[in-house]
């Protein structure tokens, strides 16, 4: 599978060990940044790698920031993406089991490498099991409605 990782200043201590796995796992890996410790804005790296898994270039996202939770909101944007923020390694199993999440978001501050590896590798044991499911995803891929973006900017 290819993926597309990338991190912000505070996700930046998993990225590489994320990266190292997912290659002895066999997987094709493509670093999006960000590369040094200077501050950054998760959005922006979110975005990447949301483009990636858009445009085809990538099946799969990995990201990193200090939560996890920054990189899922901002991922979730893109239509095509699917993003979690799973608790624990059977939350990863499920996420791409029942809900065929295409975008992992991890926190730096929350786990230590070790739970971060366990759940990339409970990730990437488990397959979407369609069936009951495929409906479900696929009434989360229907856009909001009109009205419904009206509502949302007028509680801005
Ligand atoms: C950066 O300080 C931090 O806010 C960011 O990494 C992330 O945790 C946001 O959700």
């Amino acid at each position: 599978m290819r993926y597309a990782i990338a991190a912000d200043h505070a996700g930046l201590p998993l990225k590489r060990p994320l990266s190292e796995a997912l290659d002895r796992l066999g997987h094709e890996v493509t670093d999006l940044g960000t590369c040094t410790e200077e501050r950054v804005d998760y959005p922006v790296y979110a975005e990447l790698v949301a483009r990636a898994v858009t445009y085809g270039e990538a099946d799969f996202g990995i990201l990193v920031c200090g939560s996890g939770l920054g990189m899922s909101i901002a991922a979730n944007r893109f239509p095509a993406v699917r993003a979690v923020t799973p608790a624990d390694s059977y939350g990863a199993q499920l996420a791409r089991r029942h809900n065929d999440a295409n975008v992992l978001c991890l926190g730096a501050r929350l786990l230590g490498i070790d739970a971060a590896l366990a759940m990339l590798e409970a990730w990437d044991a488990a397959a979407f099991e369609g069936g009951r499911h495929q409906k479900r995803v696929d009434m989360m891929s229907e856009p909001p409605t009109e009205a419904d973006h009206q509502g949302a900017q007028g509680t801005r």
